[in-house]
């Protein structure tokens, strides 16, 4: 029999994280645990073989850029050979979305990448990593399944849509308006959306973003009652920026209140920094929504993106010139 290989690459995060007593799963350190000590004792789905790999071993709110592109490499590396059926990530939640995200827009496979996580630590009686582990190799081992895809607490979530929601609960992630994908339950996958599409990989865009010193700098700013444009005018300050060794800002992504509206104060200052020429988004800092593009719009709109996704999607757009 055709034997399909399923690669699983380990970054860290509380799904490899311990706990100093196993009693209490308040009190632990993210990132303990090597991908093979998570994967021993889990059953192998039917008709494959399970590789993995140590990747990174970090929580995921340090990421960095050398971790994308340590990840990137591996999964370009791994979906390009015929035999692999699909790749899963093991990877902290705090910014799951962000790396989901990333790998969607730049590599949009066209077999199953799934990430997984978890809210317990490794060593609690009650950790929920081994199960999400368990569901995310049934997704990986589907046929036809593909794109990059999120599977916590048996729901699978897209790239696109997923959002961490909840800073304790199990069931951490919402797809919020677009719906989650599916579920996994006792291992059987079921559907009820499309998968996301593939497309012919921005093999540019990838190799900048593989090889660029730094990524384009784009900060995200919050509009909130009594706002003002200090903070704005702060971060265009290339003086500011130098005493940092930060690159001077090339975008700016407003969390704007409701619709993507922005307190007049910081409007004044985000006009001012558009005219330096920095780029401005408006998103919102509504978790579900979509943002609709008006005629009289000053600053671009980032349609259906949360502000770290459209922090993301600018810096992407920004590297592509
Ligand atoms: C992390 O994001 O690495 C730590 C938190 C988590 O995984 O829930």
């Amino acid at each position: 029999m055709h034997v399909k290989k399923i690669v699983v690459l380990g970054t860290g995060g509380t799904i490899a994280g311990l706990a100093t007593d196993a009693n209490d799963s308040r009190q632990y350190v993210a990132a303990q645990q090597s991908v093979l000590d998570l994967l021993a004792g889990l059953p192998i789905p039917p008709g494959c073989e399970l590789l993995s790999e140590q990747v990174a071993q970090i929580d995921s709110k340090d990421l960095d850029l050398s971790v994308w592109r340590a990840l990137l490499q591996r999964c370009v590396h791994w979906l390009a050979q015929p035999e692999v059926q699909g790749l899963v990530i093991t990877h902290g939640t705090d910014t799951l979305e962000e790396t989901a995200f990333l790998l969607q827009a730049l590599l949009a496979p066209r077999k199953p990448l799934v990430l997984t996580c978890a809210m317990r630590p490794a060593n609690a009686p009650d950790a929920d990593g081994p199960q999400n582990l368990r569901d995310a190799l049934a997704l990986a081992a589907t046929a036809g399944a593909q794109g990059v895809l999120v599977v916590c607490a048996g729901r699978i979530l897209g790239a696109q849509d997923v959002q961490k929601v909840h800073s304790t609960r199990l069931d951490a992630f919402s797809a919020g308006e677009a719906g989650e994908i599916g579920q996994v339950r006792q291992g059987q996958v079921e559907r009820w959306r499309d998968w996301p599409q593939p497309r012919v990989p921005g093999e540019m865009l990838l190799e900048r973003l593989l090889t660029a010193p730094t990524l384009p700098r784009v900060e995200i700013l919050l509009s909130h009652a009594a706002a003002c444009g200090a903070t704005v005018d702060a971060l265009v300050d290339p003086a500011v920026a130098a005493r940092y060794g930060a690159p001077p800002l090339r975008g700016l992504v407003l969390a704007g209140t409701g619709g993507g509206t922005v307190h007049h104060a910081l409007e004044a200052a985000l006009r001012r920094a558009q005219a330096a020429g920095v780029r401005v988004l408006r998103s919102t800092r509504c978790v579900d929504g979509f943002l609709q593009p008006r005629a009289s719009d000053e600053f671009a709109v980032a349609a259906g993106l949360s502000p770290v996704k459209a922090r993301l999607a600018l810096m992407l757009e920004l590297l592509n010139g």
